[in-house]
């Protein structure tokens, strides 16, 4: 049994569908999973539809910063690990209300942290050995990159810009502090940008997908040329789980893609892609809708991850490449056009409430 936090998100559902849609040479033998989710507005259990029914999965509505509820489901379900992905993420969020990310993102994996340390502490000696509690963390940690600087290794020095990424910074050190004072073995990934299916559509990929299709503005921050590392997000998936079987304890792993790009292109990308698969109406480019909009206070200019630790350590690689990954994920939006709808329109909401009798 493993404990997923956040599951109803973007990269979590990716990751719990993948997890019990295994076996496969990374795990053989999937086990049941208990998925933590405060279901946000970024949380969406139609995303894990598939999943009704299956007794593998065992969804718990709730905040990793209740110490009593995140106490008694490890005391119940005794995991082997715990894989924390809940978060607040958007960026632009963080910048118009800083507040909630403080609260989740660092006072909520402080109260996680210290349920686990005293599930933890009172494990027999062969499961403390074989526990582990990894943390989901990003690349904007490092701060903003230069064009001609060396992309981010793990030993960069922590230069967080926004107060998304202070906070998650912040849950890193809590995370490694829990380490090295109590001995709890963490493992910490930092991963780049991932896309795919399930992105909710205020980020960029999404939302241009979104905008295009629904004949409205695609706006971009500044000049475009911010660039960023893109990650097909079922490889972050497989990158997880290949650091939780083998990471080395008290580490942390660069996670990308090798796939530096300016956000210009990606758009660019998006818009050449539908005018193949969906052509306009009206026979115009997609890109016609490209719009430049105030940039966003304090944007990083450029992140660029070096992989080279896990890839030579634990032999994980990305499979897909931005060309593939994309026209993938392009495709899936086209093909779920009900769940982008139930997501812009807020439905998504009801329907929870409809399928599981969760009052979100
Ligand atoms: P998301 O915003 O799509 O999902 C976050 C999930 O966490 C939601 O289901 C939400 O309901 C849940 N959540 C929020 N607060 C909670 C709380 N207090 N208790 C329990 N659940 C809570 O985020 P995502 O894009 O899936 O990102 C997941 C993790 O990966 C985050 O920690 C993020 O920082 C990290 N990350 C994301 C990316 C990316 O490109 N999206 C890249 C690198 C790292
Ligand atoms: O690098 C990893 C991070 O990637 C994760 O830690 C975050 O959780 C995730 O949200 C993402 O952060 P970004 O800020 O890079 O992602 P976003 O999709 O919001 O923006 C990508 C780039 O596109 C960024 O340079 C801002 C720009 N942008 C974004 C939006 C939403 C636009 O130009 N226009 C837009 O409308």
């Amino acid at each position: 049994m493993i404990l997923v936090t956040g599951g109803a998100g973007f990269i979590g559902s990716n990751f719990v569908l993948d997890w019990l849609a295994q076996p496969d040479d990374a795990t053989p033998n999937p086990e049941p999973l208990i998925n933590l989710d405060a279901l946000t507005y970024a949380g969406n259990l139609e995303n894990l539809a598939g999943l009704k029914g299956d007794a593998r999965h065992i969804f718990v509505h709730g905040s990793i910063g209740d110490v009593d509820l995140v106490t008694r489901l490890l005391a119940e379900h005794q995991p082997r690990a715990v894989i924390n992905f809940a978060a607040e993420s958007h960026v632009d969020r963080s910048i118009h209300g800083p507040e909630d990310f403080i609260q989740t993102n660092i006072v909520g994996t402080f109260h996680l942290l210290e349920a686990v340390r005293s599930y933890w502490q009172d494990l027999d000696s062969e499961r403390k050995d074989h526990f582990r509690f990894l943390h989901v963390s990003t690349d904007e940690v490092y701060g903003s990159l230069a064009k001609d600087d060396p992309a981010f290794a793990e030993t960069n020095r922590y230069e967080p810009n926004s107060p998304y990424s202070a906070s998650k910074a912040a849950s890193d050190h809590l995370v490694r502090a829990y380490h090295h004072t109590y001995g709890l073995p963490v493992l910490t990934t930092n991963c780049s940008n991932n896309y795919g299916p399930y992105h909710f559509p205020e980020k960029l990929i999404p939302l241009v997908i979104h905008n295009a299709l629904a004949g409205k503005p695609l706006p971009i921050y500044g000049d475009g040329q911010q660039i960023r590392d893109w990650l097909y997000v079922k490889d972050h998936c497989s990158a997880i789980r290949r650091v939780l079987e083998a990471g080395r304890v008290g580490e942390t792993y660069n996670v990308g893609g090798w796939n530096e790009k300016p956000n210009l292109d990606v758009v660019h990308t998006l818009c050449a892609i539908l005018d193949e698969l969906q052509p306009r109406a009206d026979g115009r480019p997609y890109k016609d809708q490209i719009t430049y909009v105030t940039d966003r206070l304090g944007h990083d200019r450029r992140y660029a991850i070096n992989a080279s630790k896990i890839e030579r350590e634990l032999g994980w690689k990305p499979v897909e490449t931005f060309e593939t990954g994309i026209r993938k994920t392009i495709q899936w939006y086209l093909e779920h056009r009900g769940w982008v709808q139930n997501v812009t329109s807020g439905a998504y909401r009801q329907w929870m409430d409809k399928n599981y009798g969760v009052n979100a």
